[in-house]
């Protein structure tokens, strides 16, 4: 597991971005929290820089949008799936749970606000 941030760091709308290999995003919709892979799968896009609507992130380069709990696109240009990851909460620390725990050192995190292009 890999601890992400505080779960008062992570209100509604926002995403945390893990610098891992390869990078994945936390986001926090409506009160539920969804990890993927933060690369959008059409091109090189950080996905915790989109648009956050109910369970879909939007792509913030060319708009594909992906369905938080599958991985899905739910629309062109991207074609497919980003990996989806388990999250939990325990004693107030956001984790996330990889195949395997490649990254053990503490990530870097930044939290993205909803629609930056930072
Ligand atoms: S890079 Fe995400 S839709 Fe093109």
């Amino acid at each position: 597991m890999i601890p992400v941030c505080r779960l008062e760091d992570l209100p509604e709308g926002e995403s945390v971005r893990l610098d891992l290999e390869p990078p994945i995003a936390v986001f926090n919709a409506d009160g539920e929290l969804y990890a993927i892979d933060d690369t959008c799968t059409h091109q090189d896009a950080s996905l915790s820089e989109g648009w956050l609507e109910g369970c879909l992130v939007e792509c913030p380069l060319h708009a594909a949008s992906f369905d938080l709990r599958t991985g899905r696109p739910t629309c062109l240009p991207a074609r497919k799936a980003v990996r989806t990851h388990p999250v939990s909460v325990l004693d107030g620390t956001v984790w996330v749970h990889v195949e395997s725990d490649r990254a053990v050192q503490a990530p870097h995190t930044a939290v993205a606000g909803q629609g930056s292009a930072a």
